[in-house]
């Protein structure tokens, strides 16, 4: 099975629906690794709960980003995961660590990008009178929230609402959101080409796994 390290820094809740998927028999992948830049993220405790590996490294222990994240990065291809998950990773990250992941790094995000790249996106959407609000997922390139977008998840803003209500609205839709999307590339179903994101009915032929 498609082998998978998930980075979160918070309270972890897509984590937690990426394991619930697995526990339901949706995602035939295995766990290799959580980690994360925070010693109290959520996301740790349910990894430890499951029994998988965990890894924190903390930032303010490194000089400068390039040095941490390049460490990060070479503790984590120590799993030999084939996929990278950022399940609310708040960092951005160093370019040259990035590089050997391109294509097998996915990221959520909770506006519709290319809108609202960066932080406060509930708030900024509703700011700018949207009718309309979401999640993406996407594959991570050195330009922040930026890459290609692979599937996305809408929902309608409503009247007087505010970010604390939209953020509670969308959050269900994330966790269905990335599950789903994990699961396609677990089956070899999506993956980056040169072309762009690639989906098929069929096993693609190019497949993630190394
Ligand atoms: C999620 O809403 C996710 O989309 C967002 O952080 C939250 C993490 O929640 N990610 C970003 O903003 C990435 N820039 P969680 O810790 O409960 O999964």
């Amino acid at each position: 099975p498609l082998r998978i390290a998930i980075l979160a820094s918070g309270r972890g809740s897509n984590a937690a629906a990426l394991l619930a998927a697995r526990e339901r028999g949706e995602l035939p992948a295995e766990f290799v690794l959580v980690a994360s830049d925070k010693a109290d993220a959520g996301a740790l405790q349910l990894a430890q709960l499951a029994g998988i590996p965990t890894l924190v490294l903390d930032p303010r222990d490194y000089p400068d980003r390039r040095d941490y994240d390049l460490a990060l990065f070479e503790r984590i291809a120590e799993h030999k995961p084939d996929l990278l998950v950022l399940a609310g990773f708040m960092r951005i990250i160093d370019g040259d660590a990035l590089k050997p992941w391109a294509g097998r790094m996915i990221n959520i995000h909770p506006s519709l990008l290319p809108k609202y790249r960066g932080l406060h996106t509930h708030r900024r959407a509703i700011k700018a009178g949207d009718a309309e609000h979401g999640a993406s997922v996407h594959f991570v390139t050195a330009e922040l929230d930026g890459g290609p977008v692979i599937a996305q998840t809408v929902l309608r803003i409503e009247a007087n609402e505010d970010e604390n209500s939209l953020s509670a609205r969308l959050l269900p839709l994330e966790h269905q959101l990335l599950p789903a999307v994990v699961a396609l590339i677990a089956a070899d179903r999506l993956a980056l080409s040169e072309e762009g994101v690639v989906f098929d009915r069929e096993p693609i032929r190019k497949p993630l796994r190394m």
